[in-house]
């Protein structure tokens, strides 16, 4: 198995984590780091609310002690998408990524996210303002494409490291496909044969196996892995595993995965305090018990869990319905 380098950046494995809104918060990345994740990759992060000095976002960029970690940005101005990189990188920041692939309506409507895929020069302009504007690694995520219509990522890739991309990463569906039907790998090994910067593969690996299954069939440099991760932090584990032994690794007991509820929660706590920890861990809940007997019963009464205590107890319940 080999490692990654990104410019000036060593990543010791190929397996990387997917940047989520809501999900890879810093107590995610903690657990992904764990997990033996060679690098990870914060929420998107609005360059406009950064520079504009407001509070919410700027937690978002508390990645202290976290290394090597990518920070994305999302915006769709040079100006400010340099000033948002320049804020990170001075927070310690290894590389900035910036998002040319959100679909989401909010997003594009501002014409960030998919929308610059639509718009090669003005997303040209932008990775040579970012890239100017810091001394680490500069990296764009795109999809497939934004319709049949429009140039794809081969193109746009090619345009994206003209313009000074360390790397890119390829998620393979097209804008309007959201996460319907499943990811067009083969989009992916266009853009390896096109670029001469390393390639992130992105779009459906669910296990270790789909891992290296991608690295084989599109030749890309590093498996992104997202959703997988969701109450499944043992997938970067099982990955690195997969591609370095080939041997699959067994699945995390009832304990284990109760046990790792309990810790995800505790780091959250640490970092964002009561009242949010216990909101965000509801939904973090109910991942990590999907498909154990009493899961079902305890995402009823998760709503009702609104102290560390009740939190706690209730994640716990879970294994008394455990067979013995
Ligand atoms: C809840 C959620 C939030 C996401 N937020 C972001 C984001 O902030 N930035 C981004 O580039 N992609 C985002 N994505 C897309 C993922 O990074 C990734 O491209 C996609 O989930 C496909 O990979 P997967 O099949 O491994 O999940 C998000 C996906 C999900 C499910």
């Amino acid at each position: 198995m080999r490692g990654l380098r990104i410019g000036s950046l060593t990543v010791k494995n190929p397996v990387v984590s997917a940047p989520m809104a809501g999900i890879s918060d810093k107590a995610f990345r903690v657990l992904a780091r764990e997990m033996g994740c060679g690098l990870v990759w914060t929420e998107m992060i609005s360059d406009q609310a950064l520079v504009f000095g407001n509070r919410k976002t700027q937690e978002l960029l508390d990645i202290e002690g976290e290394h090597p970690i990518c920070v994305q940005l999302f915006g769709s101005k040079p100006e400010t998408l340099s000033q948002a990189a320049e804020m990170a990188a001075g927070r310690g920041a290894d590389m900035i990524d910036i998002n040319m692939g959100c679909p989401t309506p909010k997003i594009v409507k501002n014409c960030g996210g998919a929308a610059l895929m639509k718009e090669p020069d003005l997303a040209a302009e932008i990775v040579a303002a970012v890239v100017a504007a810091v001394r680490i690694p500069v990296t764009v995520k795109i999809r497939k494409g934004w319709d049949e219509n429009h140039p794809g990522a081969v193109d746009f890739a090619r345009m994206a490291v003209a313009a000074g991309a360390s790397a890119v990463t390829v998620h393979g569906r097209f804008r309007g496909d959201f996460f319907s039907g499943t990811a067009d790998w083969s989009v992916i090994r266009q853009v390896k044969e096109a670029v001469d910067v390393p390639v992130i593969g992105n779009g459906d690996v669910w296990t270790g196996p789909d891992a290296a299954r991608m690295l084989e069939e599109t030749g890309c440099d590093a498996v992104m892995i997202g959703r997988a991760a969701r109450g499944n932090p043992w997938i970067y584990r099982d990955a690195v595993h997969f591609l370095r032994t080939g041997e699959l690794l067994p699945p995390p007991t009832s304990e284990e995965r109760v046990e790792m509820a309990l810790h995800h929660f505790d780091i959250l706590v640490r970092f964002k305090g009561e009242y949010t920890a216990v909101l965000e861990m509801r939904k973090h809940a109910a991942w990590y018990t999907r498909g154990m007997r009493g899961g079902a019963r305890l995402r009823e009464r998760l709503h009702a869990a609104d102290t560390i205590g009740s939190m706690q107890e209730l994640i716990r319940s879970v294994l008394v319905q455990q067979p013995v």
